[in-house]
């Protein structure tokens, strides 16, 4: 009897004890709900150019060649550009970002692509308002994940918003984005029939990425050197997405 009655008592002390924790647990939870709440507040106070800045810095891959939140580590040819907000004027940063740091003709190396014609004075004034803040952390600029295990193609349409290559090509692959001071005026398609006649092996598609092609010299945009920046598998999606396209 005394033995059971011990039992009991053991299971209540136990059960209060669970109670006891249930309640801690959930006062827990609201805190955290609390905090998390207090973090939005926190992200809501981003000056909203400074948080448009940051979605445009994933969306013209700018995070591919400088690294998350420019802090570099992806190439050696590539600069982290934690430092120039306060090296440089927002004048200073607006020309790089119009007109790249210049390149030579057949550059062997990542430069800074020109991005005048294609990035809007709006987002470019917040891409500089973004790296003069420091980088700060802002929720959901981050880049489109890649799918794994679906396949080339499914991982090579990521890749293709993933490094920014939709902003110049166009949805698709379709082109139309105007250039205007280029000899063809607009930067070409990667898609139809004048497209795959020339592209017509993968080595060739390949080989294009990573050199890149420069036409002349800014405000004309030319294609960006991304060898040692994009992955060989990664390029490979790349190509057989490239593929699909009519
Ligand atoms: C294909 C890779 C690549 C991409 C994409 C790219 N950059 Fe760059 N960027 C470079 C390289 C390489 C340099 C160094 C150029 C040099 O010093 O000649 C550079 C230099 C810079 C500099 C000057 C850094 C310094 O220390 O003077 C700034 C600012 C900059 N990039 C901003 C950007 C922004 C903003 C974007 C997106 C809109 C971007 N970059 C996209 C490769 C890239
Ligand atoms: C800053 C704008 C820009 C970005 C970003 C860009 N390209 Fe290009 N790309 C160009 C320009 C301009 C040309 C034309 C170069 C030439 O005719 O010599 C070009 C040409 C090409 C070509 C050859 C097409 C042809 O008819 O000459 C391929 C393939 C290509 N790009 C693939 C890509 C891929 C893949 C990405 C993303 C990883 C990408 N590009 C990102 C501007 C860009």
């Amino acid at each position: 009897m005394k033995s059971l009655r011990g039992y009991l008592g053991a299971i209540a002390g136990i059960v209060v004890l669970l109670v006891a924790a249930g309640f801690i647990g959930w006062a827990i939870g609201h805190s955290g709900t609390k905090t998390a709440a207090g973090g939005n507040v926190q992200a809501a106070s981003i000056d909203p150019s400074i948080a448009n800045g940051a979605h445009n810095f994933v969306q013209f891959a700018c995070v591919q060649c400088h690294g998350e939140r420019g802090r570099g580590g992806v190439s050696p040819d590539v600069p982290a550009l934690t430092t120039v907000g306060s090296e440089l004027t927002v004048a200073q940063l607006r020309q790089i970002i119009d007109h790249g740091k210049g390149v030579v003709a057949d550059p062997k190396r990542p430069f800074m692509p020109v991005w005048g014609q294609v990035i809007s004075n709006t987002q470019v004034s917040d891409i500089v308002a973004y790296i003069k803040a420091g980088f700060p952390d802002v929720p959901g600029a981050t880049p489109v994940s890649v799918p794994t295990g679906q396949g080339d193609v499914a991982a090579g349409t990521a890749l293709y918003q993933r490094y920014g290559c939709v902003n110049c090509h166009g949805p698709n692959g379709l082109g139309g984005v105007p250039n205007p001071a280029s000899p063809d005026k607009t930067i070409p398609p990667l898609s139809g029939t004048a497209f795959r006649g020339e592209f017509n092996t993968d080595a060739k598609i390949i080989e294009f990425i990573k050199s890149g092609s420069v036409l002349g010299k800014p405000p004309i945009v030319s294609m960006p050197h991304w060898g040692g920046v994009i992955p060989d598998q990664a390029l490979n999606q790349l190509t057989a997405y490239i593929k699909t396209l009519r």
